[in-house]
């Protein structure tokens, strides 16, 4: 039913869910286009930019084949029948609604470049999260003075999580199409929703208003963080009165109506996506004068600075005061375990505290020390020097006094704890960032230990 298809934007959502795509759609030719030309030679190499688990199989399965990576080009878009648009929708960083509203220059410029070169008739769907009605304003631009079949503009959001993106695109909770509710837009929701069922059961794809859809996109990522916030701030409760986080995620996660996940307390969510989306959502709730709505949702973000102010506090408490040149070494910088990916991570919020405190940092990420380095450029003062990037954590933590656990890597669980606390300065501790590691054990082996939301376990 469609044989060419096109994805502007090849980042951490357009790569994974257009290589499943053209995995499980052999007959469909998928182009992915992208301005970064570097990024396009890496996705045409065997160090991919997006490191998740199981994609690169995926990927060589496909590429070459029916799957190409190329810069964007008009005969590219003239031949799509279907083009996914997947580019970055940051936070504003200027003008009107700056640090709030969504910064939509990259999906307009994508939109205008559709229109100089794409058929009548081409579905433009929009894969990026986008505020409510982004949709009707991009129909709007390309369908301008246009004679002829219209294009039609479906939302089709991404759900996928990172770290998980190759099963989350495999086994998807749904699939959720939006479009205009007349015959053209239920038509081309139906192509799309063709491609999908290459491999996902019917009743798992939903078929909305466009508004609705660009809607649940943005609920879905505020409900999500709203959680994290929620057990952080009872985290922030349990340790002043000696109750313990685990234990009540547990016995409110066991209640079928609240159900176990993201109910774990640490340093708080990061990711490109939650405080985004939850930044847009409180705005668009401030255009429609709905401030009540708007600040419950912006309590959310505040809660996670919190978190982590909360947490760089206690390091510098139970580190008698100063961290000043003492070496701290850092376990983990990538928002979450399983991905490379560190945008808007705590470990930048809290690195960079802890350097203000003229702190010595040895940072160790199995995948993220590039980006971490990015992140850490251009620090004030001598604060990038004070910075070490040591993949080989036995070598981050000698000489430091303090693990500070950042990222709940499975590897930093199996580590040799006894030959690190030996190689720490005395007294030695960890703090916890993510309640991963076995406290008890640590604790018989002579490390102080600082968790979330638990009392901490302490030789004086
Ligand atoms: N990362 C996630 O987990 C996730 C999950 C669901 C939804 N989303 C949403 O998906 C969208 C993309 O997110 P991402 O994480 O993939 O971003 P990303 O920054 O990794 O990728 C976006 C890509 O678009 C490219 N681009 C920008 N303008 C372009 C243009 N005019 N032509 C061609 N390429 C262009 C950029 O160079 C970049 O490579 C965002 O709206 C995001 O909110 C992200």
């Amino acid at each position: 039913m469609i044989r060419n298809v096109l994805c502007i934007g090849a980042g951490y959502v357009g790569g994974p869910t257009m290589a499943l795509i053209a995995d499980r759609c052999p007959e469909v030719n998928v182009t992915v286009a992208d301005i970064n030309t570097q990024k396009i030679g890496q996705w045409n190499s065997d160090l991919l930019p997006v490191f998740e688990p199981g994609l690169d199989a995926v990927v060589k399965r496909a590429r070459g084949r029916n799957l190409f990576f190329t810069e964007l080009t008009p005969q590219s878009i003239a031949a799509a029948e279907l083009i996914f648009i997947c580019v970055n929708t940051p936070t504003k960083q200027y003008g009107e609604g700056a640090g709030m509203a969504a910064d939509l220059q990259y999906w307009e410029k994508s939109a205008r470049t559709i229109l100089a070169h794409a058929k009548p008739g081409t579905v433009v769907v929009e894969k990026s999260t986008v505020p409510v009605r982004t949709a009707e304003a991009i129909s709007r631009i390309l369908n301008f003075e246009r004679k002829g079949p219209h294009f039609q503009v479906l939302s089709n959001p991404e759900f996928l999580a990172e770290g998980s993106a190759v099963r989350d695109l495999e086994q998807p909770d749904r699939v959720l199409i939006g479009s205009e509710l007349t015959e053209e837009g239920l038509a081309a929701a139906r192509k799309l929703g063709w491609l999908y069922e290459h491999w996902v059961p019917k009743e798992n794809i939903l078929y909305t208003s466009v508004w609705s859809s660009e809607l649940s996109k943005l609920t879905a990522n505020a409900f999500l963080a709203q959680r994290v916030s929620s057990i952080n701030a009872i985290s922030a409760l349990c340790e002043k009165t000696n109750a313990d986080v685990t234990e009540i995620s547990r016995a409110i996660g066991t209640d079928a109506r609240i159900g176990p996940r993201f109910l774990e307390a640490g340093i708080g969510f990061g990711g490109s996506c939650f405080r985004k989306d939850i930044l847009n959502l409180a705005y668009i709730c401030g255009q429609f004068g709905l401030s009540e709505v708007g600040n419950y949702w912006m309590s959310v973000v505040r809660m996670n600075d919190y978190q982590i102010s909360r947490f760089v506090k206690e390091i510098l408490d139970r580190l008698f005061n100063t961290v000043a040149d003492k070496k701290l070494a850092v376990f983990g910088f990538s928002f979450k375990p399983e991905t490379n990916d560190t945008r808007d991570s705590p470990a930048i919020q809290v690195c960079t505290r802890l350097l203000q405190e003229q702190a010595r940092l040895a940072i160790s990420d199995p995948r993220a020390l590039d980006n971490a380095r990015k992140d850490l450029a251009g620090l004030p003062g001598d604060a990038s020097s004070r910075v070490a990037y040591e993949p080989n954590p036995y070598l981050a933590a000698e000489g430091a006094h303090a693990i500070v656990l950042l990222t709940h890597w499975k590897d930093y669980k199996a580590l040799d704890y006894e030959r690190i606390y030996r190689s720490m300065q005395k007294p030695a501790f960890v703090f916890d960032g993510r309640n991963a590691l076995d406290h008890e054990r640590l604790f018989d082996l002579g490390f102080n230990v600082v968790p979330i939301g638990k009392s901490p376990r302490l030789h004086f």
